[in-house]
């Protein structure tokens, strides 16, 4: 039977989290941190797992039961993923998926939505569908709020549209910004973070100072528009000074942690031209913008102050059949 690879790659938020989920704009560019999976058509009408890597040996299940019987975290994305499809585009076989070997994406980069955008791509092809990018979004974005009930879907638009975009709250708005590559270090703060759990905690702080956090997120709104016009002229001076304010309007929201704060401060001091938290906040990576000479300067800070820099390159190629 028909087998195929595909790859999707991860992400990272260069401003505007949060206030992305409540109707702002942000900015955010595809990693080459890729997810790697195979889909092999089957004859039975099953969906198999095997996901060594998280501990998935062989989970198995007819296609008329996705979804149902409270599914395993782990196979959550998947198994959403391929429910909705055969929800839309009906599925006339079965599906084995493997994940195959890779740099891992588990810093908070996004694994969750590459997989999701992977597995349905993968679909889309074995099932000859031709799908405009806003279409499969759409169905991406659906699978990723069905398992974790909140999201903007930046994370499901690096994946499907690749390149640095800028993207409004559930795909509203989603257009190319720049196609290059950015000069970013990307320090992990060792400690992994809930997004839903944030952005929870985030719209409690709403909640309880609708005028002030509102306040929080048009500035970022504000900052995430000059930070768009700056990128486009590689201003990476005024670039550097928004992620600084942006990092500051971040701990006005809470969401900030002393070791993140650690990573940032040590690279801003070793010359980095602007850092910030990037995704939700409470661990995860940080990134700092640099000037290629200061590069290793700023990552000896950032391995100083007990981060782990992840290498990656920035502004990638989107989802693909390999
Ligand atoms: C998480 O990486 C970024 C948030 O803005 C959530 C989202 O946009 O889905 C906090």
């Amino acid at each position: 039977m028909r087998k195929i690879k595909v790859s999707a790659p991860g992400k990272l938020m260069l401003l505007g989290e949060h206030a992305v989920v409540w109707g702002r704009p942000c900015l955010v560019t595809a990693v080459d941190r890729r997810l790697k999976i195979s889909l092999e058509k089957l004859k039975e009408k099953f969906l198999e797992i095997e996901a060594p890597s998280v501990g998935i040996k062989s989970y198995r299940k007819n296609l008329s039961q996705l979804g149902k019987n409270n599914p395993p975290k782990k196979t959550r994305f998947v198994e959403m993923a391929v429910k909705n499809f055969a929800d839309k585009y009906s599925l006339n076989f079965g599906i084995k998926i493997k994940t195959e070997d890779g740099p891992p994406l588990n810093y908070g980069l996004g694994s969750s939505a590459a997989i999701t955008v992977a597995v349905l791509k993968g679909l889309t092809e074995l099932s000859n569908q031709n799908l405009a990018k806003k279409k499969l979004f759409d169905l991406a974005y659906k699978t990723v709020l069905d398992v974790q009930g909140v999201g903007s879907g930046f994370d499901v638009a690096a994946a499907i549209y690749g390149g640095t975009i800028y993207f409004k709250t559930g795909g509203r708005k989603i257009e190319k910004a720049v196609n290059f590559d950015l000069p970013l270090v990307v320090g992990w703060s060792g400690i992994k973070a809930d997004t839903p759990t944030l952005v929870r905690k985030v719209a409690r702080e709403r909640e309880k100072h609708p005028q002030i956090v509102g306040k929080i997120f048009d500035e970022i709104e504000g900052l995430v528009e000059e930070g768009r016009k700056a990128l486009l002229k590689k201003d990476w001076q005024t670039l550097g000074e928004l992620m600084n304010i942006n990092q500051k309007l971040l701990e006005n929201l809470g969401v900030s942690t002393p070791k993140l704060a650690k990573l940032i401060y040590a690279s801003r001091q070793a010359g980095a031209l602007g850092a910030k938290l990037s995704g939700a906040g409470g661990g995860d990576c940080m990134i700092a913008l640099v000037d290629e000479k200061g590069r290793k300067d700023v990552e000896e800070a950032i391995e100083n102050a007990r981060g782990k820099v992840i290498k990656a390159k920035i502004g990638v190629e989107r989802v693909r059949i390999d």
